[in-house]
């Protein structure tokens, strides 16, 4: 429906997405009743499908692959940490956490046939997280003339902050096979690298999404890299990660 740009017929969609119209009408069925789709209004009130028209909600839009799409697949997947495995204390996701930075779930995962959905699924992150730091928090970005981001994936992130803050000289930092396939990106440095290590100088460092990967001691030596990273005086470390409110005082977190 965003590609066609309008509301669709069953028909229509089964042409579009290559499903059979008897399959595909139990999905939207579904999908309309859990609200992620609307039925637009029949005026003739005939039973005929085709006189049925579907249309998009703003869930909807949310989930398309230049939002949330891939974000939400990967989640109802399996390539990471899972509640089942945090609950029991057991299984591959939880080992993950408590793993030293020589065994690192990152480098694991490259074989893992989820891989290419796992990349989406970051990009997909990256864009939705970036979009929120630029609208709310653009003051944080102020006098920084160079920012890393640590773990910077592909570099989406610091590539939209340098064109929303121009005056930004960027640095995407993250793993080699990482960095292997990551495409040119105007303003933007990519250094491959381990944050365990050996980490590339900047006036700030951006970790975005990386601290709830390791665990506290883990997650110590990184903050220590950072400080490492920056001027003593004047050096930033922007975080930008999820908050759990554990007294459920604040909706938001
Ligand atoms: C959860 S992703 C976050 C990606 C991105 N910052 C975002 O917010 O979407 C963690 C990133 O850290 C990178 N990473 C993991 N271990 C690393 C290490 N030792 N050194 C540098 N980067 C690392 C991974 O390759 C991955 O791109």
């Amino acid at each position: 429906m965003e590609i066609h740009d309008g509301p669709m017929t069953l028909s229509q969609l089964s042409v579009a997405v290559g499903c059979p119209a008897d399959t595909l009408h139990r999905i939207m069925r579904f999908l309309t009743h859990n609200g992620i789709f609307k039925k637009e209004l029949n005026l003739s009130k005939s039973q005929d499908p085709e006189s049925l028209y579907y249309s998009q909600t703003a869930l909807s839009r949310l989930l398309t692959r230049d939002k949330i799409g891939f974000f939400v697949l990967a989640l109802a997947g399996n390539p990471g940490l899972n509640a089942k495995d945090l609950k029991s204390g057991k299984g591959s996701s939880v080992k993950s956490i408590n793993a030293s930075p020589e065994d690192i779930f990152w480098d694991m995962i490259k074989d893992d046939p989820v891989y290419k959905l796992f990349q989406e699924f970051l990009a997909c992150h990256a864009k939705t997280a970036t979009m929120a730091v630029i609208n709310y928090c653009p003051k944080a970005f102020e006098g920084i003339r160079c920012l890393v981001d640590f773990g910077g994936h592909e570099g989406m992130a610091i590539g939209m902050l340098v064109k929303a803050f121009p005056w930004i000289r960027g640095i995407n930092f993250d793993l080699p096979n990482v960095i292997a396939g990551a495409s040119p990106i105007d303003g933007v440095e990519h250094v491959a690298g381990n944050m365990f290590e050996s980490v590339p100088k900047a006036d700030a460092v951006m970790l975005m999404w990386i601290l709830h990967d390791w665990s506290d001691d883990l997650c110590i030596d990184i903050l220590k890299k950072c400080k490492e990273a920056i001027p003593a005086d004047t050096g930033k470390v922007i975080i930008v990660d999820a908050v759990i409110d554990e007294e459920g005082g604040d909706e938001y977190t």
